[in-house]
C-alpha cells in the first residue's frame, strides 16, 4: 500500500486561443456544461477521488476562477434573506468545507510540464494528481481519478489515464507503448508526446488525469523544451519509466475533448440528456432541430 493522494493540480494557465472571442474575458477553464464551469467538474472529480488541497496553476489572466473558488459573502446574504437555501447550499459547495484551494502563478507558458513543476512547493514530496479540466470525463459510477488513486494506492506505481485513439489523432496526444496489460493496467515502455501517425508507438493516448510521485518535480527540473517547443510532462515521465514502474489506466468513463468546439457540444448534449430536469426537453429539442434543419431522417 502507497500514500493516498490528498492533492490535484489543476494547470489553468493556458489562452484559450481556440474559444476566442469567449476566451477574451472567460477563461476556457469557465466556459458552462449546463450550469457549472469546467473547472467545477475537475474539482469535484478530485475531491471525490480523496483530494483536501487543490493548487491551481494560474496566471494575471484568470483570476475569474480565484475569484470563483472565493466565498460570496453578498450573493450568500442576499439568497439567506431570501430563504433561497437551494441556491445557497450551490454556491457554497463550490468549495465544500475542508478543502482548500492554492493559487500558484506561472508566469511564463513554457508548457504543461512547467506547469506541473510550478505546483511543487505546494505539493512537497507526497504523491499527487494532475487533471486538464479540458478533458471532461462523464461517468455512472467512480470517476476517473478515484478509479485511478485506488489503483495507485493499491500498487505504489504512478498511473496515467489512457484511452484507444484513431490512428490518425496520434498527433493530438501522448501516446503510450505498454506491455503486461491486465484488467485495466498495463505497464508503460515507453511515452511520446503527439508522434506523427507513422512514428506512433500505439494508439493508446493519455488522457489528462495523473497520479505522480513526487520524483516527478526533480525530473521536470532538468526536462528541456520538447514538442512544440515546450517542457512537456510526457518527457518527464518518459524519464521517470527508467526509474519506477508507471502504468497506463484504462478508466471507465466517457471522455469529452472541451478543449475543442465539437468536444464541448458533445459534453453538453450528454450532460443534458443525462440530467433529472432537462433530458425529456432536451431529447426532444434535439429531434425538433434535426427535423426542421433536414440534418437526417429520424424513424
Ligand atoms: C496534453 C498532454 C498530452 C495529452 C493531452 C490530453 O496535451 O501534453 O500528452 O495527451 O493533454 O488531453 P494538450 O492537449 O494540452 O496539447
Amino acid at each position: 500500500m502507497a500514500a493516498r493522494i490528498r492533492k490535484a493540480v489543476f494547470p489553468v494557465a493556458g489562452l484559450g486561443t481556440r474559444f476566442l472571442p469567449a476566451t477574451k474575458t472567460v477563461p476556457k477553464e469557465m466556459l458552462p456544461i449546463i450550469d457549472r464551469p469546467l473547472i467545477q467538474y475537475a474539482v469535484d472529480e478530485a475531491i471525490e477521488a480523496g483530494c483536501d488541497t487543490l493548487v491551481f496553476v494560474t496566471n494575471r489572466y484568470k483570476h475569474a476562477v480565484a475569484d470563483y473558488f472565493d466565498k460570496a459573502y453578498e450573493l450568500e446574504q442576499k439568497l439567506e434573506r431570501a430563504g433561497k437555501t437551494e441556491q445557497l447550499e450551490l454556491i457554497r459547495n463550490v468549495l465544500p468545507r475542508g478543502v482548500r484551494a492554492v493559487f500558484v502563478t506561472q508566469t511564463e507558458a513554457l508548457g504543461l510540464g512547467h506547469a506541473v513543476l510550478c505546483a511543487k512547493p505546494v505539493v512537497g514530496d507526497e504523491p499527487f494528481a494532475v487533471i486538464l479540466p479540458d478533458d471532461l470525463i462523464w461517468n455512472r459510477g467512480a470517476g476517473a481519478l478515484k478509479q485511478m488513486a485506488d489503483a495507485a494506492e493499491e500498487s505504489g506505481a504512478s498511473m496515467i489515464a489512457v484511452q484507444d485513439v484513431p490512428r490518425d489523432k496520434t498527433g493530438s496526444y501522448g501516446i503510450v507503448a505498454t506491455e503486461d496489460f491486465a484488467e485495466r493496467q498495463g505497464r508503460i515502455t515507453a511515452m511520446v508526446e503527439k508522434p506523427q501517425p507513422a512514428d506512433a508507438p500505439s494508439t493508446l493516448a493519455v488522457v489528462g488525469r495523473y497520479v505522480l510521485n513526487p520524483r516527478i518535480f526533480q525530473l521536470l527540473e532538468s526536462t528541456r523544451p520538447g514538442a512544440g517547443g515546450e517542457i512537456q510532462l510526457t518527457d518527464a515521465i518518459a524519464a521517470l519509466l527508467a526509474e519506477e514502474t508507471v502504468n497506463a489506466y484504462r478508466f471507465r468513463g466517457t471522455r469529452f475533448d472541451c478543449g475543442t468546439h465539437i468536444g464541448l457540444i458533445e459534453a453538453t448534449i450528454r450532460y443534458a440528456l443525462d440530467h433529472e430536469k432537462l433530458s425529456d426537453a432536451a431529447s426532444g429539442l434535439m429531434q425538433d432541430a434535426l427535423r426542421e434543419m433536414g440534418v437526417t431522417e429520424l424513424q
